[in-house]
C-alpha cells in the first residue's frame, strides 16, 4: 500500500505552537514537519527537541524551515500572535494579530500553498475570517479552531458533576471563541438523552449546567492568571482537528466555520459543529437552538462583528 507522506506546516513556535507541535508527535499523521518562526534560534531547538520524541511514538521529519516549504504541504497552521495578557480579552488583541497575520498569510499564499489554513491566533474568530479574505482561499479550506477548546472544557465540567467520561457530553460551545460563547444546553444529551434530564436525575439544575458554562467561558482567564498562559488544551484541539484533515476522517467537531445562512447569520466565522475531512469544511451544522439559545447566538455574532469592523478599519 502506498505510504501516505503529509506534510503540515506551523507558523508560530510560541507556547500554543510547540505544544501542538507535541501533540502531533504523538499521532501517526504529518510524516513532515516544518516549523516556522521569527525565532530561528529557538526554533531549530525546538525541532531537534521534538524529534527526540518521534522515536518512541512515530517516524517523522521535523525541521524549522521558512515560507517557501508551504508550496506542498498540506496543511498550514497559525498561531503566532501576541497572547492575552492577565485582564486581556481576546478581542483587545485584533489590531496587533491582524497585523502580524497579514505578515504571515501573504507569504504563505506566494510560496504556492493550495492546502488547508487552520488558525488559532486570537481574537480567532476575526483572523480566520481575515485569513480567508487575505488568501482568497475558498472558505471551506479555512479553519478556525473556533469552539473546539471551549467545547472541550464544557464537556469536563459536566463529566466531573455527572461521573461521566467527557466524550459521552454531546453538548458544544457555540458563537465567539471568547466572552460572549454559550452552550447549547437545551440540545445537549447525554446518550440521546436530554442532558437537562439527565442531569436532573442526578441532582444537577439547568442553573447548575449554566454556572457550568459560566466556568467554561473564564476558564482561560483563570489559568492565566494561575500560569501565566493556555497551550495543552489548545494545542490538543489543533492536532485533533488535524487529525480530522490529515486522515479525511468527515468526523463532525466544534470548529471555527463560515456561515451561509446558518442560524440566520452570514460572512462570519463563528464555532459551531462542522464535518471536517482532506477539503477542510465538508458541511457546516446549524443546530437547531431554543430561543434563548438563538438569541445567545445573535449578540455573540454582534459582538464579533463589531469587533472586526474596528479591527479592519
Ligand atoms: C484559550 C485561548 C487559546 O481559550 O484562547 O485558552
Amino acid at each position: 500500500m502506498a505510504e501516505t507522506h503529509q506534510k503540515v506546516v506551523l507558523v508560530g513556535d510560541g507556547a500554543v505552537g510547540s505544544s501542538y507541535a507535541f501533540a502531533m508527535t504523538q499521532q501517526g499523521i504529518g510524516e513532515e514537519f516544518v516549523i516556522i518562526d521569527i525565532n530561528k534560534e529557538r526554533t531549530e531547538g525546538d525541532a531537534l527537541d521534538l524529534e527526540d520524541a518521534t522515536p518512541y511514538t512515530f517516524p517523522k521529519n521535523i525541521y524549522a524551515g521558512d515560507y517557501p516549504d508551504c508550496k506542498d504541504a498540506d496543511l498550514v497552521v497559525i498561531t503566532a500572535g501576541t497572547p492575552q495578557k492577565p485582564g486581556e480579552t481576546r478581542l483587545d488583541l485584533v489590531n496587533r494579530n491582524l497585523k502580524i497575520l497579514a505578515s504571515i498569510v501573504k507569504p504563505v499564499v506566494a510560496s504556492g500553498f493550495n492546502g488547508i489554513f487552520l488558525v488559532a491566533a486570537n481574537p480567532v474568530d476575526i483572523l480566520t475570517y481575515a485569513t480567508q479574505k487575505l488568501s482568497g482561499f475558498p472558505k471551506e479550506k479555512v479553519i478556525g479552531s473556533g469552539t473546539s477548546l471551549d467545547t472541550g472544557r464544557f464537556r469536563v465540567g459536566v463529566a466531573k458533576k455527572l461521573g461521566l467520561n467527557p466524550a459521552s457530553v454531546d453538548a458544544y460551545i457555540l458563537g465567539e471563541h471568547g466572552d460572549s460563547e454559550f452552550a447549547n444546553i437545551d440540545e445537549a444529551t447525554v446518550g440521546n438523552v436530554p442532558l437537562v434530564d439527565f442531569a436532573a436525575k442526578r441532582g444537577l439544575t439547568k442553573e447548575d449546567l449554566l454556572q457550568i458554562e459560566d466556568e467554561t467561558r473564564n476558564k482561560a482567564y483563570q489559568i492565566i492568571n494561575m500560569k501565566g498562559a493556555t497551550f495543552y488544551g489548545v494545542g490538543t484541539s489543533l492536532m485533533r482537528i488535524s487529525r480530522a484533515i490529515l486522515r479525511d476522517e468527515n468526523t463532525v467537531l466544534p470548529v471555527g466555520a463560515p456561515l451561509t445562512g446558518q442560524y440566520g447569520l452570514n460572512d462570519i466565522y463563528i464555532g459551531t459543529p462542522a464535518v471536517i475531512n482532506a477539503s477542510g469544511i465538508a458541511d457546516v451544522l446549524e443546530i437547531p437552538l431554543s430561543a434563548e439559545e438563538q438569541a445567545k447566538m445573535d449578540a455573540s455574532a454582534k459582538t464579533l462583528l463589531a469587533t472586526a469592523h474596528k479591527g479592519m478599519e
